[in-house]
């Protein structure tokens, strides 16, 4: 079993589809030992007790945005929990920080996220705002390993949806969601069976 810590900040509907895999099933290998997120009162801390996942709340308010020391925290949190830089795995699921050069080198290629757009276009924040502002005739979402700089580790998987004439920023967010509920446990699967494999900086699943 693959233990994850999953970090969160806000809504949670990502963590409910990585929950919603194990619970079904479709993630047999790893186990969500406990989800931390960095604000109080948020919904994905209900959606975790909800599956009965701990629970832990690290509040940065009043924090810069990153914070090697918050971030040591972070880390301590994770090893009492069982997710360890050796065996275990993090899942950013909506998780408005931007982790230190320390934890993610600490962690390398161990910490995955998810961006609402087919990176390497669209990074950062409102990447569903841009990518229509932009005029792109498709979009997406995609995840992948946390590298040093932000939403530009080695991606793992894509999934795309047309953006039409009449799309709104909300409109066309809730349609990559829908491909992000899949591709999330999707990745993590892959993950804890130990089929991704690297070639420079591709990410490949083993055949
Ligand atoms: C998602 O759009 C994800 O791609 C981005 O933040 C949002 C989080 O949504 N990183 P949720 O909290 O998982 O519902």
């Amino acid at each position: 079993m693959v233990p994850i810590g999953v970090l969160v900040s806000g809504r949670g509907s990502n963590l409910e589809s990585i929950l919603e895999a194990i619970d079904g099933k479709y993630i047999t290998k790893g186990r969500v030992n406990v989800v931390i997120s960095n604000k109080p009162g948020v919904r994905a801390l209900d959606i975790a007790k909800k599956h009965h996942v701990s629970t832990v709340v690290l509040d940065d308010r009043g924090l810069p945005k990153m914070d090697p020391e918050y971030d040591r925290k972070t880390v301590a949190t994770l090893e009492a929990h069982g997710i360890t830089p050796k065996a275990g795995l993090i899942a950013l699921a909506g998780y408005f920080r931007i982790l230190s050069p320390q934890f993610v080198e600490q962690y390398h290629n161990r910490i995955m996220n998810i961006h609402p757009a087919l990176l390497p276009a669209f990074p950062g924040l409102d990447a569903q705002k841009h990518a229509l502002e932009h005029g792109v005739k498709v979009t997406g979402a995609t995840v992948h390993f946390v590298a040093k700089e932000v939403d530009a580790g080695p991606i793992i998987l894509q999934g795309h949806v047309p953006v039409r004439d009449d799309d709104t920023a909300v409109t066309l967010s809730e349609r990559i969601l829908r491909q992000e509920h899949r591709l999330y446990p999707e990745a993590i699967r892959l993950f804890t069976e130990d089929q991704l494999r690297f070639e420079g900086r591709r990410v490949l699943v083993k055949t």
